[in-house]
């Protein structure tokens, strides 16, 4: 007989029948009287998932539970459709004068048109493509040491993944000034203060996150923008981590140049940059001399992986599929999807925070106040006292739920938090209730088994 929490678990439809038999009623979270959900309005979690085949695998028995994606996503079939397809007929190099070629070169331009629309760009034209976000950014870094002044200054933040820091500050070889964004250590949130106090007429570029990988914190990036530009500097934003969770609308950022990773966003291995017209118009990138001058190819070095766009173009047609608009451009349509992502994920973070934090022995850091979520995505970093996070991820690997230990490349805030390492998990639009509460389950068990001292130091 399930419990009566546990009945009104999953706003999918699906989970509910299979979640009471995985739901103890003596865990913290399920005493939780505030834990009231609605059958979810924004989408159905059971058809999301009939997209994804990875989501489909088991381990002893029982569904993998997929905590691991600030790492990688899985995908869904229109991505690997779009791969199949790709080498099945359409595979060549691009220019030709024959059919292959030709439909390769369309395939780039709805790739562009694809990712124009999905991050609010004025044109496909400001959509350039290449390996990964790092390659992106240290292209982006290395075009600005052509004209940055020694002096000149850039401002970066203690909250972000090092592919947002160590391009920038390979600068300083060439005489730039590094400063800094503080961080509150107790929400792993940005001190605007900090900011407001970095910037000055010598700054050339703001380098900012829009989410932080490592304790899900949501920047105020919009702001930050308007800070930085009322100096007259450039604003490069590094989405890798939002782009998942909410929509993204460069326009209304005011940004000059925004990079994410195809493969956060449940598509393959390729990195995207968007970078305004007329701040491309500034650049001179480093490339072949056969390279284009003008953008969106002047950023691109080399041959692209054109496999890889076909797979773009399907996983931006399946985030389009999950608009409930019936009307409407391809933009509106992304633009809805992702909005009810970031809704749906709201409740997701809100049972995950009132299940995790009270467990006995686990410390969570970043933001936990539930009527602070709207500042937040479900990515969240914990320890459990006395316990290595890398034992306690394999221990939790072992009962089939997939999370990540270490530094997560976000060396500055663990640094600032007095951290060598966390454990992270972060959830995606297709985990469900249920997988919270196994997940919740498994990890009391882990962490019955640990020694808890004191809380570990916050602050350097
Ligand atoms: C926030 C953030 N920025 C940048 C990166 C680097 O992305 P890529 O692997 O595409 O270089 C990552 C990768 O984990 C990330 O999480």
């Amino acid at each position: 007989m399930p419990t009566p929490d546990a009945r009104i678990i999953g706003l999918d439809g699906l989970s509910r029948q299979a979640a009471p038999a995985m739901v103890r009623a003596d865990l913290p979270f399920i005493r939780n009287p505030t834990l009231k959900y609605r059958e979810s309005t924004v989408f159905n979690t059971t058809d999301v998932r009939r997209h994804f085949p990875s989501l489909h695998r088991t381990q002893g028995g029982r569904p993998v539970v997929y905590f691991d994606n600030p790492a990688a996503t899985q995908v869904p079939q229109e991505v690997i459709d779009g791969f199949r397809n790709y080498f099945e007929q359409h595979n060549a190099n691009t220019g030709g004068a024959f059919d292959t070629s030709r439909e390769t070169d369309q395939l780039i331009e709805q790739a562009r048109a694809s990712m124009a629309d999905l991050l609010g760009a004025a044109s496909p034209g400001e959509i350039s493509f290449g390996q990964n976000m790092t390659s992106l950014t240290f292209q982006v870094s290395r075009a600005l040491g052509r004209v940055i002044q020694p002096g000149d200054e850039i401002l970066l933040s203690r909250l972000d993944h090092d592919a947002n820091v160590a391009p920038w500050l390979a600068l300083v070889e060439q005489g730039a000034v590094i400063r800094w964004i503080d961080i509150d250590p107790l929400t792993a949130t940005l001190d605007l203060e900090s900011a407001a106090a970095a910037l000055s007429d010598r700054t050339r570029l703001l380098a900012v996150g829009y989410a932080s990988n490592a304790f899900g914190t949501i920047n105020p990036v919009r702001r930050l923008t308007e800070m930085a530009h009322a100096y007259g500097a450039w604003v490069f934003i590094d989405a890798v981590h939002y782009a998942p969770h909410g929509p993204i609308d460069v326009q209304d950022l005011r940004c000059d140049l925004l990079v994410c990773s195809a493969y956060k966003f449940f598509g393959p291995h390729l990195g995207i940059l968007y970078a305004r017209r007329q701040v491309s118009e500034a650049f001179s990138v480093y490339n072949v001399q056969s390279a284009s001058e003008v953008a969106p190819h002047k950023w691109e070095t080399g041959t692209q992986s054109y496999e890889s766009l076909s797979g773009l173009v399907g996983a931006i047609a399946y985030l389009r599929s999950l608009s409930s608009q019936t009307e409407g451009s391809g933009r509106d349509h992304l633009r809805s999807a992702m909005t009810a992502i970031l809704q749906y994920e709201r409740t997701l973070s809100e049972r995950l925070l009132a299940g995790l934090t009270p467990l006995p022995g686990v410390h969570v850091y970043g933001i936990t106040d539930p009527s602070q979520l709207d500042r937040r995505v479900p990515t969240v970093s914990f320890v459990i006292r006395g316990k290595d996070p890398a034992l306690a991820a394999s221990e939790l690997a072992d009962a089939g739920i997939f999370t990540w230990a270490g530094n997560h490349y976000a060396a500055e805030p663990l640094h600032r938090l007095g951290l060598p390492a966390t454990q992270r998990i972060g959830l995606v639009h297709y985990n469900e209730m249920h997988e919270i509460d196994r997940f919740l389950e498994a990890l009391t068990r882990v962490a019955s088994s640990a020694i808890h001292p004191q809380p570990p130091a916050m602050v350097r």
